[in-house]
C-alpha cells in the first residue's frame, strides 16, 4: 500500500512565497485597527522577489526572484497601496514564453550547457529601492537600477544616473548623506581582477563623480558604510570560482568560496574626492548589511553592522526559496572601531547577542552617531532554524536596551523603516506583515517609541505581500 510518509514541517512563513504574487491596482486601504498618524505623510515603497516560481520551475535562490514593489501612499484622505512587478527586459521575455530563459544568481540557465555560454544574467530588480525627486529606481547588486513612476510604479526602463559607462553596475544599498544630500553608491565590474566602481550623485540621482579601486578576485560585496566623511567597505573573504560560472555548470551563489585565510579587507575612502584613504585586514567574518557609521571623539570611526561567522548565510537563504530551512546561520549585531587613516581595526564589539537581520537607523543619522537601530529578529522560544524573523526591536546603542515588538504567531514582519512626524519630533516605524493564520498581509505602524505597545494602526492589503528585502520611505513634504 502506498503511504505519504513525508509530512510537511513547513513553517507558516513558507505559504507567503509559495505562489507568485499577484499584482494589485492602486487600492483604498481599510483601517484594521486605530487611526493613521496626522502626520505621517509621504509613501513608504518596498522591494522584494514577488515570484519564484515559473513555468512548473523553482529558482535556484531567494535571490532569483523577479522584483516587484509595493507603494503605499499616505494622504489626507487616508492611505491607499499599488504592488506591481518591476518590467524588466528578462521579466518580459520569461513573462511571453511562461518558462525561465536566464542565468540568475543561484540558477544557470535552462538548455543544454554549450547554449548556456551566451545566455545573460537576468537583471531582476528585486533589491532595494531609491526614492528620487522625480522617481523611483529599482535597485540590483549586478547592473543598472529600473527607473519606475513614483506614483504608478510603472516601469519607464533602465536608468544610468547619466553615467556613461556602458556596464554599468549599481548596488542595492545606496546611502543617502542627510547633511550634504549627496547620494553614494558602488557597483562591482567582474574580471580577474574585479573592479569596485564608486559613485558621488547630487540629490537629484546624477553622478557627479566616480573613482574605481581594482580588487583582488571577484568578492561578494552586498553593503558599505557612510561614516561621517569616509565611505567604508569590510571587503569579506569570500571570492567567486569563475569557471563553473563562465562554463554555465554553476551559479553565482554556489560558486563563491569562503577563504578565511584572506581576512576581511577594509577600504576607506573619502566622500568628497572618492580618493582611497586607507586599506587594512582584519579578522574573517561575513556580513549583507551595516546599520551605520560614525567619527568618534577621538577621530576612530565607529561602524554597526550584522556579522557572520561565515558565508552558511548564504545557503540559508537559498533554502528560504524552497520553503524549508534546515541551515543555522544567523548574525549579531556587532561594532567595529577602526583609525580611517590607516584601515587598522582597534576593537570589535558585540552589541546584540541575539540572531537580527535589516539594521536601520533613521535616515536623519545616516553617517553620525544614532542611539537607536531598529531591525528584525526572531519571536522568543521560536526555532530559529526553521523559523524567519517574527519580531522587530530597537536597539539602545548606549545602554544596549531592546524593545521588542513580538508580531505574534505565525506573523513575519518586513525590515522596520523608520519614518519622521512631518509636524513634530515623533517618529513611527513602518512594517509590512505577513499574516500566515489569514493567509493576508498588512501595513502595521508603531510609535517609534512604542515597541512595546501594540500598533496604533493596522492597515489591510488587497493581496498576499511575499517576504521582502528592503524599502525606503518618501516625505511628502
Ligand atoms: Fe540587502
Amino acid at each position: 500500500m502506498k503511504t505519504d510518509s513525508k509530512i510537511s514541517t513547513k513553517k507558516s512563513w513558507a505559504k507567503a512565497l509559495a505562489l507568485p504574487a499577484a499584482e494589485f491596482p492602486l487600492t483604498q486601504l481599510s483601517v484594521k485597527s486605530g487611526k493613521i498618524p496626522e502626520g505621517l505623510r509621504g509613501t513608504l515603497y518596498r522591494n522584494g522577489p514577488g515570484r519564484l516560481e515559473r513555468g512548473g520551475r523553482a529558482v535556484g535562490h531567494w535571490f532569483d526572484g523577479d522584483g516587484a514593489i509595493l507603494a503605499v501612499h499616505f494622504t489626507d484622505v487616508g492611505a491607499d497601496a499599488v504592488y506591481r512587478y518591476v518590467q524588466t527586459a528578462g521579466y518580459l521575455a520569461e513573462e511571453k514564453a511562461d518558462r525561465f530563459l536566464y542565468s540568475n544568481y543561484g540558477m544557470t540557465a535552462p538548455g543544454p550547457v554549450w547554449l548556456r555560454w551566451t545566455k545573460t544574467v537576468k537583471n531582476s530588480a528585486n533589491t532595494s529601492v531609491l526614492a528620487l525627486p522625480d522617481r523611483l529606481l529599482a535597485l540590483w547588486e549586478g547592473g543598472p537600477p529600473y527607473r519606475l513612476d513614483l506614483q504608478t510604479l510603472e516601469t519607464q526602463g533602465t536608468d544610468d544616473l547619466g553615467s556613461l559607462d556602458s556596464e554599468f553596475v549599481y548596488s542595492a544599498h545606496c546611502k543617502c548623506d542627510p547633511i550634504t544630500g549627496n547620494i553614494f553608491n558602488f557597483g562591482i565590474t567582474p574580471g580577474l581582477k574585479a573592479k569596485l566602481n564608486v559613485y558621488k550623485s547630487d540629490y537629484t540621482g546624477k553622478i557627479v563623480k566616480k573613482s574605481t579601486v581594482t580588487l583582488d578576485g571577484i568578492p561578494l560585496l552586498h553593503d558599505f558604510v557612510l561614516a561621517g566623511k569616509y565611505l567604508i567597505f569590510f571587503v569579506p573573504p569570500v571570492r567567486l570560482n569563475l569557471a563553473p560560472v563562465l562554463a554555465g555548470i554553476g551559479s553565482y551563489g554556489d560558486s563563491f568560496e569562503w577563504k578565511p585565510e584572506l581576512g576581511t579587507q577594509i577600504l576607506v575612502f573619502d566622500s568628497e574626492t572618492l580618493s582611497l584613504v586607507s586599506r587594512g585586514e582584519t579578522d574573517a567574518w561575513f556580513q549583507w548589511h551595516f546599520a551605520n557609521g560614525f567619527v568618534t571623539e577621538n577621530g576612530e570611526v565607529a561602524v554597526d553592522f550584522v556579522r557572520y561567522a561565515d558565508l552558511q548565510t548564504n545557503q540559508r537563504l537559498k533554502e528560504v526559496a524552497t520553503g524549508e530551512t534546515h541551515t543555522d546561520a544567523e548574525g549579531t549585531m556587532s561594532r567595529v572601531h577602526l583609525n580611517p587613516l590607516t584601515g587598522k581595526v582597534t576593537q570589535i564589539a558585540e552589541l546584540l547577542d541575539q540572531a537580527c537581520e535589516f539594521p536601520i537607523v533613521p535616515a536623519a543619522e545616516i553617517g553620525q552617531a544614532s542611539r537607536y537601530i531598529y531591525l528584525a529578529m526572531y519571536r522568543a522560544d521560536v526555532d530559529i532554524v526553521a523559523e524567519r524573523y517574527g519580531a522587530i526591536a530597537r536597539l539602545d546603542t548606549q545602554n544596549g536596551n531592546l524593545t521588542i515588538a513580538d508580531c505574534g504567531e505565525n506573523r513575519y514582519p518586513t525590515e522596520p523603516i523608520y519614518v519622521p512626524d512631518i509636524s513634530s519630533e515623533k517618529g513611527w516605524i513602518l512594517t509590512v506583515v505577513y499574516d500566515g493564520n489569514s493567509d493576508s498581509s498588512e501595513v502595521w505602524i508603531f510609535d517609534s517609541d512604542g515597541l512595546d505597545r501594540p500598533p496604533i494602526c493596522q492597515l489591510e492589503l488587497p493581496g498576499v505581500i511575499p517576504l521582502s528585502f528592503h524599502g525606503t520611505w518618501k516625505s511628502a513634504v
